[in-house]
């Protein structure tokens, strides 16, 4: 079932994603630097922000915007209303469609939200180009291990424990041999996987549990009434705190460059 998103609180408090952003995008373009004009899809594009960074190089070129989320579809579609250069499609990635295959897939901070990257991995190459090329960013092996360590023990508080009955873990942290495997096996070349700490700080414990609330605990959330939803990133936030002595998450992310095969 798709997870929807506090699309506003997100354009707010996804700071840290813009960094991030463009540190991923300038790493790949020194590589191999774009013409202007090419297609590309942002895949889980979120409010935009990110397809923004992407759109300064491309001023000639088009960008297809992709997310499950409708919330984040409509936020995405009034950022770029006017802009012939961009359109927002409603689409799980899993399943994804395209009427013509693109010359770069780019995305960031979604994949980890996606249990199957083989299938994932597969659809993506499907929409690229022959040597076309994709340019990720992703939580990665060690992702918010600490959030990850105190969330646990919240879900356990007898307060929060009858909500989460049958629970899985949303999210899907990959290390960077294993995806380099699975990107080889749906035909991409050239792949790069690399690890990368981000320590990510917040100015206090508020804030801290306004980021968690909106970018990390969605899916805990939505088990949750609403009246128990702050109490419960609250107490994260707390235990995370505690554990850190800082405000801090220590995010890790898998970044992936590689090239869509020639082959068929
Ligand atoms: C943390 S946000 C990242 C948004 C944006 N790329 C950024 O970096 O700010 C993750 C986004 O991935 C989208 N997403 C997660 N799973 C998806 C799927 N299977 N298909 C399409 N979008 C998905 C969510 O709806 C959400 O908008």
């Amino acid at each position: 079932m798709t997870l929807e998103w506090d699309a506003a609180e997100y354009e707010v408090v996804s700071v840290p994603h813009v960094g991030w952003g463009v540190g991923l995008l300038g790493r790949a373009l020194e590589r191999r630097p774009l013409r202007g004009d090419e297609t590309a899809i942002d895949a889980g594009c979120g409010t935009g922000k990110i397809t923004e960074l992407l759109l300064r190089h491309l001023p000639d070129g088009t960008v297809l915007a992709v997310d499950a989320s409708a919330a984040m579809v409509e936020a995405a579609r009034e950022r770029f209303a006017g802009d012939g250069r961009v359109r927002v499609e409603q689409q799980d990635l899993v399943r994804l469609q395209v009427e013509r295959p693109v010359d770069l897939i780019f995305s960031t901070a979604t994949f980890h939200w996606i249990q199957d990257h083989e299938g994932l991995f597969g659809r993506l190459a499907r929409a690229l180009k022959p040597g076309g090329r994709l340019v990720v960013q992703c939580g990665g092996k060690g992702n918010i291990a600490r959030v990850m360590g105190a969330t646990e023990e919240v879900m356990d508080d007898e307060r929060f424990r009858d909500f989460f009955e049958g629970w899985e873990d949303p999210w899907n942290f990959a290390d960077a041999e294993t995806t380099r495997a699975r990107l080889e096996a749906a035909g991409f070349e050239e792949v790069e996987t690399w690890l990368q700490d981000e320590v990510t700080r917040f100015g206090s414990i508020d804030e801290l549990a306004r980021f968690l609330k909106t970018v990390v605990l969605g899916r805990h959330l939505e088990r949750l009434p609403e009246s128990e939803q702050q109490p419960f990133a609250d107490a994260v936030a707390e235990k995370v705190a505690a554990a850190e002595d800082a405000f801090t998450i220590n995010y890790v992310r898998l970044n992936i460059l590689a090239t869509r095969g020639r082959g068929p």
